[in-house]
């Protein structure tokens, strides 16, 4: 009866932490209409309207930079206005068409590849020096190449996208520019086993991870990465290597490396990483029976938040396990102490995880950057002994602690799975609230304020605003859960519109529809939402930031008590 084990654990599981330390999941204070969403602007990849059907777009990747949004899809790349003010669509003012060559699509269908498979799907998108590099999956021959930004041509030769980009669309990769070199998480092969954390296009070597080596990665998921300090941090999910289970089991990292990293000796990681190193990320909700959520989908950017930098992440359960999802905030001072901490390692193959006891560890410490002026100033004149330690120990001993020890936000018992975080950190007329907007499996938009504590320092109480549908059935392709697969979760401050990007449109939904509250003002402060305020001439009113208009809105207390009931 092996098999009833687990569903009696879960069982048991559930009735003690309904009962305990699980916090309580409200409902939203609104739910949004359908019939209002349906309204929000959509881009379909047309220059204008028309009755033209045309063939699927699959977006990649969306970039904003200033007021002009490009989107990489498959074979296409365009670029829309942002300030054209939208009526039920977005148009493009611009359209690039690259597409594979002949003999690259042969090849790819020669090693057996789908012929929708062999186009060059977008999948890295950055702004660089006024114009775009962009690599493409090439019909799994990946090739980069600079574009500008205002007419979208393709300046100068290609460049391999190996080890830039994933030879398959389906795959998840990482990429960003810091201090002029590209740094990314992709796999290096058709196959996609070699995975990689990569840098090139610098005025230094090109630096990789070690290949195919399980200590260093084991069927990583590249969620992103972030640069803070000297180091570039990348977060993913694998499966971990540390627990002696039979069954594999996937955790949440984060790796970091040191931006200016030369490589090791000619002996000792040359051309690698001297400063990989990693650790898992502990999301999980306290009690009698610790409960992780194991699988990292998103990441924000490095947020200021109560003096702190910190970084929040949305995680959920595995699929076989109790469908849960919760956002969990680090603080990027106590994730980097992480680094400075024990190292794990296995003594022998069958024996358990162990820290590594203090006086074996070489010096200088292993994992750290050189330091100009030092007697190693540049890691390849770090000694063998180190760099062969850095090589064999790139897991820490601890998790990097979630800030306040559990998660900020939890949903369990929902059919979807959270996985795309926006914050705004700077919310409502005193630009002083902090919202959080979550994006679902199934394409809707949960709103989140996020409370300060009495003591000011550590956040973790929520209100639940507002949950909407974004994808657009009517107007973006065919429903169904693939339809509906949010790919990005942006905020584009100017316009206080979110961009959702699905496989088939961008929907553009303001932060907040201030206007369903205008009937009556006890609506509009019961909404408790930062962005709108009861004003002159009766109505609720979305507040634009350092507004001089008087208005009431009550965020803190939502207390109604001395408003008179709405009628009807
Ligand atoms: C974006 O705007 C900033 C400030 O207005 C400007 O300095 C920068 O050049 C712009 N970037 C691009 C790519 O146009
Ligand atoms: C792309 O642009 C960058 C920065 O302007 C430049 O250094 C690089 O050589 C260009 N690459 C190609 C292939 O033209
Ligand atoms: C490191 O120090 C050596 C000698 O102290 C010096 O010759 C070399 O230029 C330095 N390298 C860097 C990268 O600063
Ligand atoms: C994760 O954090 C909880 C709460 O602080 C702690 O009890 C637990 O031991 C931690 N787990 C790991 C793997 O560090
Ligand atoms: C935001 O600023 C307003 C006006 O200064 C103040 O009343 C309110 O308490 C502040 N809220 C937060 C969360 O700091």
């Amino acid at each position: 009866m092996a098999t009833m084990a687990p569903p009696f654990f879960l069982l048991c599981w559930l009735l003690r932490a309904a009962s305990s330390a699980f916090p309580e999941e409200p409902l939203p204070l609104n739910f949004i209409p359908t019939e209002v969403v349906r309204r929000h602007p959509v881009f379909l990849g047309r220059p204008h309207r028309t009755w033209l059907r045309q063939e699927p777009l699959h977006i990649q990747r969306i970039l904003q930079v200033n007021r002009t949004l490009y989107i990489g899809a498959r074979d296409d790349l365009f670029r829309v206005e942002l300030d054209i003010v939208a009526g039920e669509e977005m148009f493009y003012s611009k359209k690039r068409t690259w597409e594979s060559n002949k003999n690259d699509i042969r090849i790819c269908r020669m090693k057996g590849k789908h012929e929708d498979e062999c186009r060059n799907f977008m999948k890295v998108l950055l702004s660089r020096q006024g114009g775009l590099f962009v690599c493409g999956t090439n019909a799994f021959n990946p090739l980069c190449a600079n574009y500008t930004g205002d007419t979208l041509e393709m300046v100068g030769d290609t460049v391999s996208g190996m080890a830039r980009c994933p030879y398959d669309p389906k795959h998840a990769n990482v990429a960003r520019f810091a201090e002029g070199n590209l740094f990314t998480a992709t796999v290096t092969d058709f196959l996609a086993i070699d995975a990689v954390i990569y840098r090139s296009l610098g005025d230094s070597l090109a630096l990789r991870t070690v290949k195919h080596d399980s200590k260093w990665f084991r069927e990583p998921y590249f969620v992103s990465a972030v640069e803070w300090g000297p180091h570039i941090y990348f977060f993913f999910r694998e499966i971990a290597m540390e627990f002696n289970y039979l069954e594999k089991v996937m955790v949440s990292r984060v790796a970091r490396v040191c931006k200016r990293d030369l490589g090791g000796s000619q002996r000792v990681l040359e051309k690698q990483w001297t400063s990989f190193l990693k650790a898992r990320l502990n999301c999980s909700v306290p009690g009698d029976s610790h409960f992780y959520f194991n699988l990292l989908h998103s990441t924000s950017p490095v947020i200021r938040m109560h003096g702190r930098d910190i970084i929040l992440g949305v995680f959920s359960t595995p699929a076989n396990s109790i469908p849960g999802s919760a956002v969990c905030a680090f603080d990027m001072e106590q994730l980097g102490a992480v680094f400075e901490g024990r190292f794990k390692e296995q003594k022998s193959p069958e024996s358990i995880w162990t820290p590594v006891p203090d006086e074996v560890i070489p010096k200088p410490r292993p994992g750290g950057c050189a330091v100009q002026g030092s007697r190693f100033n540049s890691s390849n004149s770090f000694p063998d002994e180190m760099l062969n330690f850095v090589k064999t120990h790139p897991l820490m001993d601890e998790a990097v602690p979630s800030l306040g020890q559990r998660p900020w936000i939890v949903r369990t018992m929902v059919r979807y799975q959270l996985n795309k975080i926006v914050v705004d950190t700077e919310a409502g007329p005193y630009r002083n609230q902090t919202v959080v907007f979550l994006g679902s499996s199934r394409g809707s938009i949960l709103k989140f304020l996020i409370m300060p504590n009495q003591d000011n320092s550590v956040t973790n109480s929520n209100i639940f605003l507002e949950e909407l549908e974004g994808f657009n059935p009517d107007k973006c392709a065919e429903d169904s859960l693939q339809a509906r697969q949010l790919l990005s979760l942006t905020l584009d401050r100017a316009s206080h519109t979110l961009l959702l990007a699905f496989p088939s449109c961008v929907v553009r939904v303001p932060v907040a529809r201030c206007q369903l509250y205008s009937r009556c003002m006890k609506n509009c402060i019961a909404s408790r939402d930062p962005y709108c305020g009861w004003t002159r001439g009766s109505t609720c009113s979305f507040l634009r930031p350092g507004t001089r208009l008087p208005f009431e809105q009550d965020v803190e207390q939502g207390n109604v008590a001395h408003l008179g009931d709405c009628d009807g």
